[in-house]
Formats: C-alpha cells, sequence, structure tokens
C-alpha cells in the first residue's frame, strides 16, 4: 500500500470514529423518525446528519473522489470508475430508533470497482472491523483468522424471516429447505453487522433477497479477507450498482446453499 492509501485509511477510520460519537450524543437529543417506502423503512434526521457529515468532510479532502450513500446526499453512480465510497451512515436504522443499539457506519473504498478498505463500526458496542485489501481483516485490533469449513447441517446462518414467507423476490421454498437443515438460524437486523459476524466466525453464512450497495460494499472486503464468498443468490458477482440479491458464506458452504437453491427452485 503506498503512503497516499495508508493517509486514506487513517482519514476514514477516525471519520467513522468521529461520525460513532455523533451518533452517540444524538441520543441526548430529540430524534425525528419518518417513514420512507414503508412502515418498516425507517429514515431519521441523525442518518441524514450523519451521511451529510461524510459528505460534506470527504468533498472537502478528496474533491475527484465520489460517494454513493443511502440517503441520496452523495453522487449518482452509474459506473464504479474512480474513486468510490460506498457509505451507510446508520445500518439497521430500525433497531437504532426502537433499541438504541445493533446498528453500524458502514463504509467501503473502491477503486475502479476494487475494493480497497472495509469497515463496519458497532457504534454502541465501540466494536470496529476492518480490513485492507491483501492484507487481512481485523476485530478492533485483533486479527481475524481464515475461516474453516462447516457444512450445512451444522451452520448457523443469518437470514431475516421475510424470507422464508412467500415474497415477490425468490423461491422462498428452497429457503424454507435450507432453514429446516442448518443448525439454527439468526436474524440481527444490520446487514452490516452480519457480515462482520460471518467475518468473525460468529455465524457461517448470511444471506439477503435484497440488498443495496451501501449495505454489503465495506462488508464484503472484510469477509474477502478471511475466506468468504460473496455473490448474488443466482451465483453472479456483485454489480455494487443497484439492489440484488445476496449470500456470504463460507466458501464450501457458500456452494452447498447456492447449489441446492438453484436446484430446488427449479
Ligand atoms: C437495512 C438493514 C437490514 C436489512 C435491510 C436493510 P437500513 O438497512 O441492513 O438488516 O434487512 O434490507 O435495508 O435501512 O437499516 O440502513
Ligand atoms: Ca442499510
Ligand atoms: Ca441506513
Amino acid at each position: 500500500m503506498n503512503k497516499n492509501w495508508g493517509a486514506i485509511d487513517r482519514y476514514a477510520k477516525s471519520l467513522i470514529k468521529e461520525a460513532g460519537h455523533r451518533i452517540r450524543v444524538s441520543f441526548y437529543t430529540e430524534i425525528d423518525v419518518e417513514t420512507k417506502s414503508s412502515a418498516s423503512d425507517l429514515v431519521t434526521n441523525i442518518d441524514r446528519e450523519i451521511e451529510q457529515f461524510f459528505i460534506t468532510r470527504i468533498r472537502k479532502d478528496f474533491p475527484d473522489h465520489r460517494v454513493m450513500g443511502e440517503e441520496g446526499f452523495g453522487d449518482t453512480i452509474e459506473s464504479l470508475e474512480g474513486v468510490v465510497w460506498f457509505l451507510d451512515p446508520i445500518d439497521g436504522t430500525m433497531n437504532f430508533v426502537h433499541q438504541r443499539r445493533n446498528f453500524a457506519i458502514s463504509l467501503g473504498i473502491y477503486v475502479d470497482g476494487i475494493g480497497m478498505f472495509g469497515y463496519i463500526y458497532d457504534v454502541m458496542r465501540d466494536d470496529f472491523y476492518h480490513a485492507a485489501k491483501g492484507e487481512g481483516a481485523y476485530f478492533n485490533d485483533e486479527r481475524l483468522p481464515r475461516l474453516e469449513n462447516t457444512s450445512v447441517n451444522e451452520a448457523m446462518i443469518g437470514i431475516n424471516a421475510s424470507w422464508v414467507a412467500p415474497n415477490p423476490r425468490i423461491h422462498h421454498e428452497p429457503v424454507i429447505e435450507l432453514v429446516r437443515s442448518c443448525r439454527g438460524t439468526r436474524s440481527y437486523g444490520s446487514a452490516a453487522l452480519e457480515l462482520a459476524y460471518v467475518s468473525s466466525g460468529r455465524i457461517d453464512a448470511y444471506m439477503s433477497l435484497r440488498l443495496s450497495p451501501w449495505d454489503v460494499a465495506g462488508g464484503i472486503i472484510i469477509a474477502g479477507e478471511v475466506g468468504a464468498i460473496a455473490t448474488t443468490m443466482e451465483n453472479e458477482p456483485l454489480s455494487l450498482l443497484g439492489q440484488e440479491t445476496f449470500i456470504v458464506a463460507k466458501p464450501q458452504l457458500h456452494e452447498e446453499i447456492i447449489e441446492n437453491y438453484i436446484q430446488l427452485k427449479g
């Protein structure tokens, strides 16, 4: 990594820590909660303020970089050329609103579509997951070991209960079969934290039938550094340009889940 990249890495880490502090302080103020596309799609003034905080700083200090942010204060990204920062200022807004914990800041920095730095900050636990391409992944200051394989029947799988009910996005029958055959399921309500948990071996896979680039861009860099595989449920590479189905898992487990899914959906 050249010197400039090291400086960008340090810059991003300090920005995230400062944003985390701002979020914790926000609990002493009144938080306005609004719904977006549905009653379960929440946004608050804090999501917006934190995104603006990042974007103002990044635009000032790196004017030629572009930012894709969930709340729309960034750039319209139609190609991954150049340096692109993918930001979710609060991933797990429902948890932020209802629980005041179990949410994260998620950030990924890409150069010409290649993930260079990934960060997930569990704000209330002050747990920081981060990785630089080719240099391993870390949980706080501890290097995360490469993942060992697990078969479906011994696996804990991160999955939201909505995906086992009939839904317009995917074939739910193969998902029911997966839920029946695995050791257990968990649902944490933050895609970024679920990616962090796969990376640190607390769960073995995480899947979702609809995620956006800012939900996963940081996490897949961290997961990739410990050997996890992330693709769509059709086993295609992620485009990071729009909403997609998503799975991240230990390599053999990824293969087993995808094969069963594709075979059972017919
Ligand atoms: C959501 C969370 C949730 C996932 C949703 C995401 P948000 O992000 O990651 O776990 O199931 O699909 O949209 O809206 O809280 O940033
Ligand atoms: Ca999100
Ligand atoms: Ca969000």
